[in-house]
């Protein structure tokens, strides 16, 4: 699709906004008269609370469209509302998103109009939140946030700056141009879905754990959350996804063909039987070693014994094998976690392993990668460097679907 038709289509676009009830929430008027700017059609749901903060009058007039309030609505309800509400957005946007509804999502709750939507939806959402810092930074709050991500769920802010309880930190509604831009990024995304409709991506994530005994393992740290966040946006952008999987606490992404492994050689067996695949995008931490003959039975400890010797053979390289594959994918690439020279040492490892692209990060500068929500990456490929600002794991796997749409849509004009 070219940049002038998608822009063109940009026009024309289906926001439901829910409102949830807060400070912030007179905002959201000034966010509806900006959409309403841009030739968007505006539902709106206000939530009880909400109806504290805004007038329904206000909202719909700015909106000059129905407001939605009750989920039993009798006129609403006998078109079954909330499911068509759901399916007449082309994207929900919660704003402000108060620690109360995010809570309420998180766990699926269906007891007002909001959430009721927000759970029967298949289409993108994005959350603006707001609220006391403290609220914010709460290990609960912190969970839901974590958990909405990884469901799909996209965000904007919260800020840092003055806050209306008197108190300075993040918790700031995000401003409107800000939400604005975010939901072109959602909408441009949604036209160019189909790019990927048929193409069909192999992922490896999470650790292998390699056998020393029955009982004990040789394995790392990795959550596998970057791979999984990357399945979940090529999906999101309509390709077929094979997860394969080593260990990783993380549930099985909804609608992905996901293949649990253990050990590096069933993690490179499983993925060799997928081929051909369109991308192979190896995210996994796979161990290098493993024991070389793994005992049948626990090894017991022996009183005068002091050391014990394992020998450790390495292990199958599964990126390396897929790029150097008879049928090898279109498009390999690689993750490189380098603690020094990152630029440098991943163009040796993106010549070492024969992969088109290596996705780098830098683990002394971030030393909390592993297990955290957020990365900072540098996307490496013969054409050059692309080093991105820090972003949440499910930004960066948006950015990487967004390069690798360009990648197979050259014409495509998305950037
Ligand atoms: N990888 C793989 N199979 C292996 C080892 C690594 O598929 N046996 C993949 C990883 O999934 C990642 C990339 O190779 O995409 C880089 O892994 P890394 O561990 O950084 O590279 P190594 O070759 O192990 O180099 P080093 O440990 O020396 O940095």
């Amino acid at each position: 699709m070219s940049q002038i038709e998608s822009n063109k289509q940009l026009e024309s676009r289906r926001i439901l906004l829910i409102i949830g009830g807060g400070i912030a929430a007179y905002r959201s008027l000034d966010l509806i008269r900006r959409m309403r700017d841009r030739g968007w059609t505006v539902k709106t749901i206000l939530t009880r609370s909400a109806v504290e903060f805004v007038t329904p009058l206000s909202v719909a007039a700015l909106s000059e469209n129905t407001v939605h309030l009750e989920l039993l609505s009798l006129t609403e309800e006998s078109k079954m509302g909330h499911i068509e509400l759901a399916r007449w957005a082309e994207a929900i946007v919660v704003a402000p998103a108060t620690a109360n509804l995010m809570a309420r999502v998180a766990v699926g709750m269906a007891d007002d109009l909001a959430t009721t939507v927000l759970l029967a939806t298949n289409r993108p959402i994005l959350m603006a939140p707001s609220m006391n810092l403290e609220m914010w930074g709460n290990s609960a709050t912190r969970h839901n946030h974590a958990l909405l991500q990884g469901r799909g769920m996209e965000f904007v802010g919260p800020d840092s700056g003055d806050l209306a309880c008197g108190e300075y930190g993040a918790g700031r509604l995000a401003e409107v141009p800000e939400i604005i831009a975010a939901i072109d990024r959602i909408l441009h995304r949604h036209l160019t879905a189909s790019s990927l409709a048929h193409k069909r991506f192999l992922i490896t994530a999470g650790a292998t754990r390699e056998a020393i005994d029955p009982v004990r393992y040789i394995s790392n740290h990795s959550s596998g959350k970057q791979g999984y966040a990357l399945a979940l946006a090529l999906r999101n952008a309509g390709a077929e996804v094979i997860l394969v999987s080593g260990i990783t606490t993380l549930p099985a992404p909804a609608g992905i063909k996901t293949l649990a492994v253990t050990s590096a050689r069933e993690m490179l067996s499983a993925c060799l039987e997928q081929l051909p695949v369109d991308g192979a995008i190896c995210t996994a931490a796979v161990a290098d070693w493993r024991v070389a003959e793994a005992a049948p039975q626990k090894i017991k400890k022996i009183r005068d014994q002091q050391t014990l010797t394992l020998e450790l053979v390495q292990n199958p390289d599964i990126l390396a094998t897929l790029s150097h594959h008879p049928s090898r994918p279109d498009l390999v690439i690689g993750f490189a976690a380098e603690s020094e020279s990152l630029i440098a040492n991943a163009k040796i490892k993106l010549a070492a392993k024969g992969c088109d692209w290596i996705i780098a990060n830098d683990i002394a500068a971030n030393g909390a990668v592993f297990g955290s929500d957020y990365n900072q990456v540098a996307i490496i490929t013969a054409a050059g460097v692309e080093s991105l600002p820090q972003m949440t794991k499910l930004e960066v796997a948006n950015h990487i679907t967004q390069r690798i749409i360009s990648h197979f849509n050259p014409a495509g004009g998305v950037k």
